[in-house]
């Protein structure tokens, strides 16, 4: 008789075993930047996350990347917004300022640039409007020059999460002609819309003024249509192709992993974070177990990379363990 519990009998054969080894180096962190010197004031919807400005990001970048995390996504709360989100191209916002510091002092981390227009317009949504709708391609035009300013100050990879059609195009073809052509594009390729995103909102002070995001963002009951959301970055030149968020869309990954023969990543986005946050504050889960486990399985599922606010306590776990 065929016994698998032999392969579990003992600590040494059950890590001889595993298929799936999670490391710091799967993981990417998420910062959010500030105007402001010496800030760093922890979010309230999300515990033991900060907004931090340029001087203090920089001390949390070479932490982040001291634990052995390669890359941050820079996330930025602008000085001021206006109709068609100009803050995010003005290379003196807290994003720009952010990335150009963290470039210059810690030189080995990846930086990636969050491209979208919602923390940046008065009416919070992702686009320029033509009355209440987002008008996708006079948003493309803006969209380049967030990327070509992000480029401009030194991110290697740019990520477009705004969901407008057509964008990676447009922002490969701005950043070729602008002397960005070893700058990567990781596309929120399927972003869904989605509830997990509200202490996001809250943090970035992105929340849309009026109506949802669901004319741009996918259905959460759909996953064909990610498949072609997928095969149209594919084709357009994106880089890196990301599902958002994770958990509740492990079977999105699953299909694109066998479809794709680009690196794949998940967000594992404010929601599910606050989530596993407040119920071990309760006492009611064991925090470092369900984090571990909840990242395994987005790596088992066919992620080969992790957005994560869990990335600095996940690291520290593994490197202790
Ligand atoms: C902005 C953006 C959002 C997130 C990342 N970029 C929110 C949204 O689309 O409303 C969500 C991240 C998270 O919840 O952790 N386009
Ligand atoms: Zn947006």
């Amino acid at each position: 008789m065929f016994r698998p519990r032999r392969m579990r009998i003992s600590p040494a054969i059950r890590n001889l075993v595993r298929e799936t080894i999670l490391t710091p180096q799967d993981f990417i962190y998420p910062v959010f930047i500030v105007a402001g010197e010496n800030v760093e004031e922890e979010i309230s919807s999300m515990p033991n996350c900060y907004h931090l400005s340029v001087d203090r990001a920089v001390e949390w970048a070479r932490k982040i990347s001291a634990a052995g995390i390669p890359a941050v996504e820079i996330f930025g709360l602008p000085e001021y917004k206006d109709e068609i989100g100009s803050s995010a191209w003005d290379m003196n916002s807290p994003v720009q300022r952010a990335i150009s510091a963290i470039k210059k002092s810690v030189p080995e981390l990846a930086i990636i640039g969050d491209v979208c227009l919602c923390q940046y317009t008065t009416h919070g949504h992702c686009g320029k409007l033509d009355g209440n709708y987002v008008d996708n391609d006079a948003t493309l035009e803006l969209l380049q020059k967030v990327a070509v300013s992000q480029s401009e100050a030194g991110a290697d990879i740019i990520a477009p999460s705004d969901m407008m059609d057509g964008r990676i195009l447009a922002i490969r073809s701005a950043l070729d002609s602008n002397g960005f052509k070893n700058v990567a594009i990781m596309s929120y390729s399927a972003k869904y819309a989605s509830g997990y995103y509200a202490p996001f909102r809250d943090a970035a002070d992105s929340a849309p003024q009026f109506g949802d995001r669901k004319q741009y963002q996918m259905d959460c009951a759909n996953v064909i249509e990610a498949l072609k959301e997928v095969d149209l970055d594919v084709d357009e030149g994106a880089d890196i192709i990301m599902i958002k968020p994770a958990l509740a869309y492990l079977d999105v990954v699953a299909k694109v992993k066998e479809r794709i023969d680009l690196p794949l990543a998940v967000y594992n986005v404010s929601g599910e974070y606050a989530m596993v946050k407040s119920a071990a504050r309760n006492g009611w889960i064991d925090e470092k177990r369900i984090v571990l486990e909840n990242l395994t399985s987005m790596k088992r599922a066919g992620a080969n990379m992790i957005i994560t606010y869990h990335a600095l306590d996940a690291a520290r776990w593994l490197n202790e363990s």
